[in-house]
């Protein structure tokens, strides 16, 4: 592979990032702003203020991905940008930033689908062997795949409706916690070390999709039934409750694991080749069911695999470099690259 600087940038939701990558000298910086402050008050993602922010944020973050990695923008061979999925507003701030860049850099395009990039974060800091099974789950998607290379990767199944972050999220904002939910209900989980006394629904178990919108059903219908959420009202009774809060939570997240780990096995009993396993995303961020994946591998004698915290979130290191790869294959964009 010739060497070359990859710039990455990812603008699809609610993080503004960018980074850049050397293919010999690997990932030299990372840059992000995130806008959870921004959102907090609402209990979720407002489109329209993502994109207001992703438009201020735009040029400094891309500046100081260069900074930290001590280059100037001539330096940049090819300009790598999310292209789809995402929010339209913020996907666009991206994408035209990106394009209008690499023009004046005279740098070659790239578009990059964000699932794919999460689906090789786990590649940024590890050589992870081919083929693997990779879960990923985070706040817009939650899905399974057999990675065979780069670029070469199969969807098993995916959630049919909410996503698994989307769940603790809206679980969260159900108990009146703050968003976003999943690192609030893992620390709530904690305080009663993981007990699972309310057993939800495991969801289509033996299969390869996932659900977890009946899941948040069943957790509101047990709020109710214990005299904690009031439907009329749409309102929480229970803010001082600190017991109930962690009992549910710990419910959720046991069962959101078992979930994982059904769909795992699943993938593992289909695919007896495969000796490694990744868990990508920003639900990969929990410890709980980090460790729950990391001890079905062990027992299997899988390798297991799990980014550090800032490739499992939204970020651009993961943009550049599968964005590096399809540089290196000649897969470019036209200047016309729409938004998905
Ligand atoms: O990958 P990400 O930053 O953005 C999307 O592409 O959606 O993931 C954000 C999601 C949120 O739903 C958040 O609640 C969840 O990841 N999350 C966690 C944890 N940290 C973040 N879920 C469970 N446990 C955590 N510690
Ligand atoms: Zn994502």
């Amino acid at each position: 592979m010739a060497e070359s600087y990859t710039l990455g940038i990812e603008t699809s939701c609610d993080e503004t990032a960018a980074a850049v990558y050397h293919t010999t000298q690997g990932m030299l910086s990372n840059s992000l702003f995130s806008q959870i402050d921004l959102h907090r008050a609402f209990g979720g993602v407002l489109p329209e203020l993502a994109s207001r922010s992703q438009l201020e944020k735009i040029v400094p973050i891309v500046q100081s991905a260069l900074v930290e990695a001590n280059i100037t923008l001539d330096a940049i061979d090819t300009v790598a940008v999310t292209y789809k999925p995402g929010l339209p507003g913020s996907l666009l701030v991206g994408l035209c930033f990106a394009k209008s860049l690499a023009w004046a850099a005279g740098a070659k395009l790239v578009g990059v689908n964000h699932l794919e990039g999460h689906v090789f974060s786990s590649l940024i800091e590890n050589d992870v062997p081919f083929p693997h099974i990779c879960l990923t789950a985070s706040g817009g998607h939650t899905a399974i795949y057999l990675v065979e290379g780069w670029g070469s990767y199969t969807l098993l199944g995916s959630t049919i409706d909410d996503a698994a972050g989307e769940a603790f999220d809206k679980v969260a904002k159900l108990m009146h916690l703050p968003y976003p939910g999943g690192p609030e209900i893992e620390q709530y989980a904690r305080r009663v070390n993981f007990r699972d006394d309310r057993r939800y629904p495991r969801s289509k178990i033996g299969s390869f999709d996932f659900s977890f919108s009946g899941i948040k059903t069943a957790v509101l219908y047990d709020l109710v039934k214990r005299g904690a959420y009031d439907l009329k009202q749409k309102k929480f009774l229970a803010g001082e409750d600190e017991v109930l809060r962690s009992e549910v939570a710990s419910a959720l997240l046991v069962c959101v694991g078992d979930i994982f780990l059904d769909r795992l096995a699943n993938a593992v009993k289909q695919y007896p080749h495969v000796r490694a396993v990744t868990f990508v995303g920003g639900v990969a961020c929990n410890k709980y069911l980090r460790e729950r994946f990391q001890s079905y591998c062990t027992k299997r004698d899988l390798s297991f695999f799990v980014p550090s915290p800032q490739f499992c979130t939204d970020n651009g290191a993961m943009i550049a470099r599968v964005g590096a790869h399809k540089a290196s294959r000649g897969e470019y964009a036209e200047w016309d690259l729409d938004i998905f």
